[in-house]
């Protein structure tokens, strides 16, 4: 890929400066590509209504042609340019949690590019909260197709830096709004089937969903706990690997106590093959192991800490060449099934359960 230059703008998290925005939202009108944070993960935005653009997304993320993009808007009455079957239910999620980290999957519009959906009959779309996000999409007067700002097969990016890491060259703004907020994708909710269902945990728990639209499925792939037949995979985006780690990764899950000590215990015997050996801890038990590398992902008692670090720390394996990884888990309810969704999946569903 021939390089470009990108224009790192500095822009306020709180009160985005109009004349930066102005400049990032010209990129998408002519057809360029600009990396924005939202409240959730930092994005990869083209015009959406623009089929050059959007095959351009693919380009610099690499990403597999059939992996559709979500579209992102500032204006609710956008959704019914998108899609021209907006269920009842619908609008009370969006009365409820938008702006905010929810996806929502509807029948799309002939306005909608395959290219955005590849292929697919249906557009997922969601409103973020983040005020520069916000900012861009109005300014812009478009919707935004945008994937996580990341090269394909590396974790999200959760920082500017992040995004520096694996775009520069390759995009023609990145907006720098400083570390977001959650830092795992938005949940998405397939609202075509009856009852809807959670195909990608996050940050809305599905307790949260079931509290306003009555029964929600969990689609199997979205515990993560088993590997998923492709064919079975009703989102693409399913069947990618989303992160795979250079060093081998195992998920231990069970009861605190057991939990710790099959952590030891297999850490110790990587480590007795003569192999650069780390922990993936939670900071009330991290003081316990020993290991060449102990990372604090969060806190047990507060698991919004360990979704927010989790990619980061995915990153820091990574660079420190770290050979095997022995990860503890959290209870895969709330926040935590969108930590364990992703945990399991790092891992390629190597877990190890203790009684
Ligand atoms: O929080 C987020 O959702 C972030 C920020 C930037 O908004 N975006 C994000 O996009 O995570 P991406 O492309 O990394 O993940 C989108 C997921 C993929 O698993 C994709 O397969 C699925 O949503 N998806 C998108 N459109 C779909 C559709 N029409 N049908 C089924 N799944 C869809
Ligand atoms: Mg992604």
């Amino acid at each position: 890929m021939k390089s470009i230059k990108t224009i790192v703008l500095k822009v306020d998290p709180h009160q985005p400066e109009p004349e930066k925005i102005r400049i990032a939202a010209e990129v998408l009108n002519s057809g360029g590509l600009v990396a924005f944070p939202t409240e959730t993960v930092y994005g990869l935005g083209a015009n959406a209504l623009d089929e050059k653009a959007v095959l351009r997304i693919f380009e610099a993320k690499n990403r597999p042609a059939d992996n559709p993009i979500i579209v992102h808007i500032a204006n609710r009455d956008d959704i019914y340019v998108l899609s021209e079957n907006v269920p009842q239910i619908a609008e009370e999620l969006i009365d409820e949690f938008w702006p905010g980290p929810l996806t929502l999957l509807f029948a799309k519009s002939d306005a909608v590019p395959n290219q955005v959906t590849a292929g697919l009959a249906t557009v997922a779309i969601r409103m973020p909260s983040h005020a520069i996000a916000n900012a861009l999409i109005s300014e812009a007067e478009v919707p935004v197709a945008a994937p996580s700002a990341n090269l394909a097969g590396k974790p999200s990016p959760t920082s500017a830096k992040h995004v520096m890491d694996d775009l520069l060259g390759r995009i023609e703004v990145l907006i720098d709004g400083g570390e977001v907020g959650y830092g795992v994708e938005s949940t998405v909710l397939d609202l075509t089937t009856d009852p809807p269902a959670v195909l990608r945990p996050g940050p809305i728990t599905v307790e949260e969903l079931r509290k306003f639209a009555g029964e929600v499925e969990i689609h199997p792939i979205a515990r993560a706990d088993v590997p998923i037949e492709v064919a079975i995979a009703r989102s693409p985006g399913m069947k990618y690997r989303h992160y795979a780690p250079a060093a081998e990764v195992v998920v231990v899950e069970g009861p605190i106590e057991s939990m710790v000590e099959k952590v030891q215990e297999l850490v110790d015997a990587q480590r007795r093959l003569g192999k650069k050996v780390g922990i993936m801890a939670m900071e009330e038990t991290a003081p316990r192991y020993r290991a060449d590398v102990v990372k604090v992902v969060g806190s047990r008692l507060d698991p919004r800490t360990v979704a927010k670090n989790l990619f980061k720390v995915f990153r820091e394996f990574d660079s420190e060449d770290v050979k095997f990884v022995a990860a503890e888990s959290l209870e895969p309810r709330g926040i935590g099934l969108a930590v364990m969704n992703r945990l399991r999946k790092a891992a390629g569903y190597n877990i190890v359960h203790v009684e």
